[in-house]
């Protein structure tokens, strides 16, 4: 498929892509792969296990395809940590009650062991991706029972395969005063759900690091101080939580500084918490002046990283890989762009990775 309708196509689902293809006798032929990177240079994957750290990205399953090899071998080349964009959510595993489904799951799990990468599980309890008969349930013990199954089946699938958990993801609200998100879960189990929650996947997987994961979370502000509250109240209590991950969705604008983000993780490592960016992408709109705003986005990835690296932070995950295919994939996210070129932002990674010392 020539260059220009591969960009046409770039918001079809991929496997209408290979439909259209298949029925019009097109061969799905791939984008030019990851250019090399000249002799002796280290990819980011390298540099990051050189000391210690998980770099990473969220994939969508369909996307592995063996037709779209340049999308694999550039998530193997660059990342020992990958993260399932939506094929461990509620309704991709357990869409009818109790009747799991693990063949996308697995199929990414196999993926991560052939390519010696770890997984970073995600999700097990979030508002959204649920199915319709979560949001029938009225009784308290009744959903109890549906989150306990959950939890418990899908990380005992796992247990010793994933060693990272988002266990409750997105439970704090955007409102004024940062109060609980209002859900089914709050609403029939009240926010005991979220302790629940972490001591049934805990007790599915001792050895499992457990996390709390949200967004707008990145800086101090009064979302973060009630994810703070929060988790200070879980380990007042005992429950088995073990780290917070920001997902430091932002655009170019953002000000790792301003935001006082080194500040704000810093806290939470005080707690005892590991901290983890779980989903970064740094986003721009409209197209000039491009190189001016790729710059920009290069800086804001690299401030993030350095604040990662500042208060030894264990993982910093991307939410994917090429800007092809992106939840966000009309505003520029990633390191690679459309061509798995990589964009300033990647070099500005390694750049930092480089020149940290450890
Ligand atoms: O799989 C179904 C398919 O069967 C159906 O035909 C199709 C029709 O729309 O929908 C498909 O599901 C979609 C799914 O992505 C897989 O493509 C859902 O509708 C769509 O809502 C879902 O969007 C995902 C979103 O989470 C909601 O789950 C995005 O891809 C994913 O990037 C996004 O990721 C979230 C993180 O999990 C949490 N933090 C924010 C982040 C961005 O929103």
């Amino acid at each position: 498929m020539p260059h220009v309708s591969r960009l046409n196509v770039k918001k079809l689902t991929f496997s209408a892509v290979l439909i259209i293809s298949w029925t019009l006798g097109l061969t799905t032929s791939s984008a030019q792969a990851v250019p090399p990177l000249p002799k002796g240079e280290m990819t980011l994957r390298e540099l990051a296990d050189a000391r210690g750290l998980l770099i990473g990205g969220a994939v969508a399953a369909g996307v592995l395809d063996p037709d779209e090899p340049d999308l694999a071998n550039g998530v193997a080349r660059e990342y020992n940590v990958i993260v399932t964009e939506n094929a461990m959510k509620w309704v991709p595993l357990n869409n009818a009650s109790g009747q799991f489904n693990f063949t996308l799951a697995e199929f990414m799990m196999n993926f991560a062991a052939k390519n010696k990468q770890k997984m970073r599980g995600h999700t097990l309890v979030w508002h959204e991706q649920l199915p319709r008969y979560m949001g029938a349930i009225t009784d308290r013990a009744e959903m109890m029972a549906e989150l306990k199954d959950h939890v418990q089946t899908v990380v005992k699938q796992f247990k010793g395969r994933i060693p990272i958990w988002d266990v409750v993801n997105e439970a704090v609200s955007d409102l004024p005063g940062s109060p609980m998100r209002e859900t089914v879960f709050t609403k029939v189990i009240g926010p005991e759900f979220i302790e629940m929650a972490f001591r049934w996947a805990h007790e599915a997987d001792p050895d499992a690091k457990l996390f709390y994961n949200d967004y707008n979370t990145d800086g101090i502000n009064g979302k973060s101080d009630a994810v703070y509250e929060l988790v200070k109240g879980l380990l007042a209590k005992g429950v088995p939580i073990h780290g917070v991950g920001f997902q430091a969705h932002v655009d170019i604008n953002f000000s790792v500084e301003g935001s006082r983000m080194r500040e704000n993780l810093e806290r939470f490592k005080k707690l005892g918490l590991d901290v983890q960016l779980t989903e970064v992408d740094v986003i721009f709109r409209g197209d000039a002046p491009k190189a001016e705003k790729l710059e920009r986005q290069a800086k804001v990835y690299a401030d993030l990283m350095t604040a990662c690296l500042a208060v030894k932070c264990s993982a910093f995950v991307m939410w994917g890989f090429t800007d092809l295919y992106s939840w966000r994939s009309t505003a520029y996210p990633l390191l690679f762009d459309d061509d798995y070129k990589p964009k300033p932002a990647y070099f500005a990674l390694r750049d930092v990775l480089i020149k940290t010392p450890k």
